[in-house]
């Protein structure tokens, strides 16, 4: 991989998570062809549980600590210098401003006092390609923090969003829950293990299933939850989490088994950080293999924000002609959303 090869060095810092990646990849290509050198990931977890959820002032002041030593860590371990890298790429939106603008103005730094060229790149897209969508027309179904998404991809550069959350992320119905139960931040982690193998008579409200059109409402249920507990004292906790967490995953699979057979696609990827809920991933599975279609999900730790999502979307969209430019071309922007 040397004469046609180009070294991308991204960084993430959107939300609660520091991270970089480096990434190898050939050019003159049609399909990837690429090798992730090196990923580091600073989580900001336990800093924002004591707080039960991330306050943007806390998340930007951890930032400020760690961007210097984690793009440090990211050149050490690919063993390379800065001035190996061809390109450096950084999440540009969407996210919070205050987090966003220390990746993007230290990434713009180091591509001012390089001479080096840049790619902004949209988080979303970052989530989009950490799957490894197999076969195309195909769906892909972004569960985060902030984002519930179905994605239609016609081929591996052309995608159109056919259905969003018209109120709450799932990611963040979990942690919102979480915090009605009593339990810590995030609320993902938490609520599936409590949930973990509970059988429960609890039914909550499935909102907008049976809706003709691909958009989700997280809202309602989490007002349903709260309600719930607030006539039901006795129930336990263990128990409201796997009713909760099974309408969720019961909306997420059947919405998304609808746009396959509408869209007749032939795979179907899971990303963002709740395609690290078990259930969802097994349910989804099985959903698939009756719909015959191809399933594929990150392993875990490339579901929660990280920086080599952003260095594979950086690369694919160079792949797709993508001229990267100047630092000061490059700007954060909050609420870059995807079409
Ligand atoms: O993609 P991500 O790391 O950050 C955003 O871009 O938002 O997603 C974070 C979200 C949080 O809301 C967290 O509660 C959720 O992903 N999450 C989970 C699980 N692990 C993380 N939700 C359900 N089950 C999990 N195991
Ligand atoms: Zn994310």
């Amino acid at each position: 991989m040397k004469d046609t090869s180009v070294k991308i060095l991204a960084i993430e810092t959107s939300c609660d998570e520091t991270a970089g990646a480096i990434l190898i990849g050939k050019l003159k290509t049609k399909k990837p062809d690429f090798k992730i050198l090196s990923s580091v990931v600073n989580s900001q977890i336990e800093i924002h549980k004591k707080t039960g959820g991330v306050i943007p002032e806390v998340a930007a002041r951890a930032h400020v600590k760690n961007i210097v030593p984690v793009v440090s860590q990211t050149l050490k371990k690919a063993k390379l210098k800065l001035s190996d890298i061809n390109l450096i790429a950084v999440t540009a939106g969407p996210g919070l401003v205050v987090s966003l603008v220390i990746g993007v103005e230290f990434a713009k730094t180091l591509a001012l006092s390089t001479g080096k060229k840049m790619i902004p790149t949209n988080h979303m897209e970052g989530h989009l390609y950490s799957g490894n969508t197999a076969s195309f027309p195909a769906l892909s179904l972004i569960v985060s923090g902030g984002h519930t998404m179905l994605v239609l991809m016609k081929d591996l550069f052309h995608y159109k969003v056919i259905g969003s959350t018209v109120d709450d992320a799932a990611g963040e119905a979990f942690d919102k829950v979480a915090k009605l139960l009593g339990l810590p931040y995030p609320g993902g982690p938490a609520i599936s293990k409590i949930a973990s193998g509970v059988k429960t008579e609890i039914e909550f409200p499935r909102p907008m299933l049976n809706q003709n059109n691909f958009n989700f409402s997280f809202s309602g249920l989490k007002t349903s939850v709260r309600n719930f507990i607030k006539d039901n004292p006795k129930v336990k906790k263990n128990e409201i989490a796997s009713a909760f967490q099974e309408a969720v995953v019961d909306v997420l699979v059947k919405k998304t088994l609808k746009a396959v057979a509408k869209y007749k696609v032939k795979s179907v990827s899971l990303s963002g950080g709740v395609a690290a809920n078990k259930m969802l991933r097994e349910e989804l599975t099985k959903a698939c293999k009756s719909a015959k279609v191809s399933f594929s999900v990150p392993p875990f730790e490339m579901c929660t924000d990280n920086a080599q999502m952003i260095a594979i979307a950086s690369y694919i969209k160079l792949l797709s002609g993508y001229k990267p430019v100047a630092f000061n071309k490059v700007c954060a922007d909050p609420s870059w959303e995807i079409k």
